[in-house]
């Protein structure tokens, strides 16, 4: 059983994906590395995760980062100049979650679009395109796409909602980027390739250290022409490194041995969402369509969630007041989904009665 280890209880720890231990098999590939001076390109490793992380995301070339924070902020610079304007849905992590990155880096004006369970239309981004000869308005330039969307429970956009955004983009000249930080989430529950749903986009961001288990590590990808802008911006931020290849190799190792078994946690939070719905709990099973399962917890939030933590499971907030997450990942087994069904709505339907 699970997982992290909480005033020395054993607890399911359904906070997030990115709380996931590296596995022994995992600490030996990063054991055996081969690295060397990655700002110098010297580093094997490196250089072997951004070959193949650009084949297996769409784009003819990547490049290897700390986080997906870093790669999103990055993307956003080399593809817009100070003063232009970006559309992303107004729950995306983009918009909520890095500290207004996009203004403060690289200077565009954010425009939030009211999405429906993470996804917006193309409708909506013609909508807010401005002309671009006016002395007055910030011209719309960049789109960016979250997929999964983490705010709205892991939702996945359906391809051809993405083909539509893209060519919309295309058809007005506008630069597309995907925040696919769980793009494997996102190719799982769709039945393709990572590269499928990337290969469109103008920049990609994809996280190692969500689904795929690793202690941290990110790629950008994109064309070659943007990826010399992108690594003149990691060295920019701060994040080229040295021997990275300690850190590239569990992500080489996640991309070989991590990616089929996310259909797994799928169908743990599948089971998770169903069996809470059956006992009575307010949950729409059709949203678990990845590893993201939301409860709806009514009024008193913080009481739901210490009483969860009481009975030994853990979950976090979300963007929605009523509303946890419990977030399956490489460290929750089926048995712990089946101790988290009767520890949940034990401690969630006593609060009820109260
Ligand atoms: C959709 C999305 N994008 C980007 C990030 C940022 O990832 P990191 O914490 O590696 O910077 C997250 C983290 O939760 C996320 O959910």
């Amino acid at each position: 059983m699970t997982t992290s280890k909480l005033q020395n209880e054993l607890v399911i720890d359904l906070r997030s994906d990115t709380l996931t231990q590296p596995t022994a098999a995992m600490r030996e590939a990063i054991a055996s590395a081969s690295v060397g001076d990655e700002q110098k390109r010297e580093d094997p490793t490196v250089n072997e995760l951004e070959r193949r992380g650009a084949e297996f995301l769409g784009q003819e070339e990547a490049v290897f980062l700390p986080t997906a924070t870093m790669a999103n902020q990055i993307a956003l610079q080399i593809l817009g100049r100070p003063g232009d304007a970006l559309l992303v849905e107004r729950h995306a992590h983009i918009m909520l979650s890095e500290l207004g990155g996009p203004a403060v880096h690289s200077g565009l004006l954010t425009i939030g679009l009211q999405g429906t369970s993470g996804r917006f239309s193309p409708d909506q981004v013609v909508a807010e395109i401005r002309d671009r000869t006016s002395v007055h308005v910030a011209p719309t330039r960049i789109v960016a796409v979250e997929n999964t969307h983490n705010s709205a429970g892991g939702r996945v956009w359906p391809l051809d909602e993405i083909d539509a955004i893209v060519a919309t983009c295309r058809e007005h000249d506008l630069a597309a980027h995907l925040d696919g930080a769980r793009l494997v989430n996102a190719a799982t529950a769709c039945g393709v390739e990572p590269a499928r749903i990337g290969r469109g986009f103008d920049t990609v961001t994809l996280c190692f250290s969500k689904g795929l288990g690793c202690p941290l590590g990110a790629l950008i990808a994109g064309s070659s022409e943007l990826m010399v802008k992108a690594r003149r911006g990691k060295h920019f931020f701060g994040g080229a490194m040295r021997q990275a290849g300690i850190v590239a190799a569990a992500a080489l190792y996640a991309l070989d041995h991590h990616v089929d078994r996310i259909a797994d946690d799928h169908a743990r939070a599948r089971r998770l969402g169903e069996g809470l719905a059956a006992a009575g709990l307010s949950v729409d099973p059709g949203q678990a369509e990845t590893n993201f399962v939301q409860i709806d917890v009514g009024p008193d939030r913080a009481a739901a969630i210490d009483r969860l933590k009481e009975r030994g499971v853990l979950v976090s907030t979300t963007v929605h007041p009523s509303v946890v997450r419990a977030v399956t990942h490489l460290d929750i087994s089926d048995d712990d989904i089946e101790t988290a069904l009767e520890a949940i709505p034990d401690a969630l339907l006593v609060l009820e009665r109260r």
